[in-house]
């Protein structure tokens, strides 16, 4: 009989609107990670709707399992642990998802762990390192989260601070719409801003010098609306939207959120004496982000790990978390339900802080 360590860990992630499962080894290496995007299923309705992606991942959860496992070239005998996201998302998909994995763990008599989709986002920056990740500061910034962590170990991530309104991703999609660009907004409105002047337009950067380790978007959003409609009540109509315009507004808009973000780490790192800084969620896919954290990185001499670009936007591959979970011990019961709401990990009795999550504003983005 095999050990555990000489199988794969089976992941699967449905947490917001990709129904994804990977195979990766006890080595962490990942066999195989596939993803089926609703991305056309939401687009009209330029955000996500949690019931249209709760029923598209009834239909795609088993094709996807299939498809992982032959890509990966195992078989369901070679399975030693499921994984399966189950907090924070939305509820209605998180089930999907965890169902499918619990039914699988039980016919397979093999462990279920349980992942934290958050730290699953932190975990993928593991392959953009030789050693170990951690400890570092870790920000994620994505459609639903833009937070900053304390993360310790694998086991071990402490919440330092997160958005009082819109998370990072969610205001470049609204942006996106705004500018008549297409969903999801990040990466269009990326594209657009090529070629724009990034100082163009003076938008806000909400806390940027204060001592506090939380972010705000909403004001920036409100600047653009007017930027592209017209204040109320103005005499002047607002310039019209020329491709040089639009070109500008984008890349003002991407420096706004980028300043923002680039400061808020650096704090980060001062408050915690860090010499690690660990990006990733679907915004971390942001070249000029990216680059940007790299001055950082160069300027203050620390250590920058950002996760691979095909792990940034959501992916079951980075739910090889569990592996770490499982080697010390952390196996799930059975009856485990899905958390939607982000719990601050000191204060786990606590009610869930008023955080912005996919569940409680999937109609946001
Ligand atoms: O991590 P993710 O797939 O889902 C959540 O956990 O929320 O992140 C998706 C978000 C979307 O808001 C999308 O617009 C944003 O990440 N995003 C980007 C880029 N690629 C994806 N934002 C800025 N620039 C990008 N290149
Ligand atoms: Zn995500």
């Amino acid at each position: 009989m095999p050990s555990v360590n000489d199988r794969v860990l089976l992941a699967v992630e449905s947490s917001c609107d990709e129904t994804a499962v990977a195979v990766i080894d006890a080595d962490r290496r990942v066999l195989a990670s596939v993803i089926a995007s609703q991305d056309e299923l939401h687009r009209r309705w330029g955000g996500v709707v949690p019931e249209v992606a709760s029923r598209a991942h009834l239909e795609r959860i088993l094709p996807c399992l299939r498809e992982a496992l032959d890509a990966s070239g195992r078989s369901l005998a070679d399975v030693g642990a499921i994984a399966a996201v189950t907090e924070p998302g939305l509820v209605g998909s998180l089930l999907v998802g965890l169902t499918a994995a619990k039914t699988l763990a039980w016919t397979l008599g093999v462990p279920l762990v349980a992942v934290n989709h958050v730290e699953a986002h932190l975990y993928a920056c593991r392959w953009a390192a030789d050693g170990e990740p951690f400890p570092a500061v870790g920000l994620v910034a994505s459609g639903g989260h833009t937070s900053l962590y304390d993360c310790r170990s694998t086991l071990d991530f402490e919440l330092l601070g997160t958005t009082i309104d819109d998370a990072a991703g969610e205001a470049f999609d609204k942006a996106a719409a705004l500018l008549g660009l297409p969903y999801p907004g990040g990466p269009a409105l990326e594209r657009a801003a090529v070629g724009g002047r990034a100082d163009a337009v003076p938008f806000p950067r909400a806390f940027l010098h204060e001592p506090r380790l939380e972010f705000s978007f909403s004001g920036l959003k409100t600047a653009l609306l007017y930027a592209v409609r017209g204040q109320p009540n103005a005499r002047q109509p607002p310039p019209s939207i020329t491709p040089e315009r639009l070109a500008d507004l984008a890349a003002s808009f991407q420096a706004a959120v980028i300043d923002v973000l680039a400061a808020k780490c650096e704090q980060a790192l001062a408050a915690t004496g860090r010499d690690t800084l660990c990006i990733g969620g679907g915004v971390a896919a942001n070249r000029a982000l990216r680059a940007r954290l790299e001055q950082l990185a160069d300027r203050r001499g620390i250590r920058l790990l950002i996760s691979p670009r095909e792990y940034c936007t959501d992916n079951a591959a980075m739910a090889a978390i569990a592996w770490d979970l499982l080697e010390a011990g952390r196996v799930s019961p059975l009856d485990i339900d899905v958390t939607p709401g982000l719990v601050r990990k000191r204060d786990q009795n606590a009610a869930p802080a008023k955080l912005t999550s996919p569940a409680a504003n999937a109609s946001r983005r």
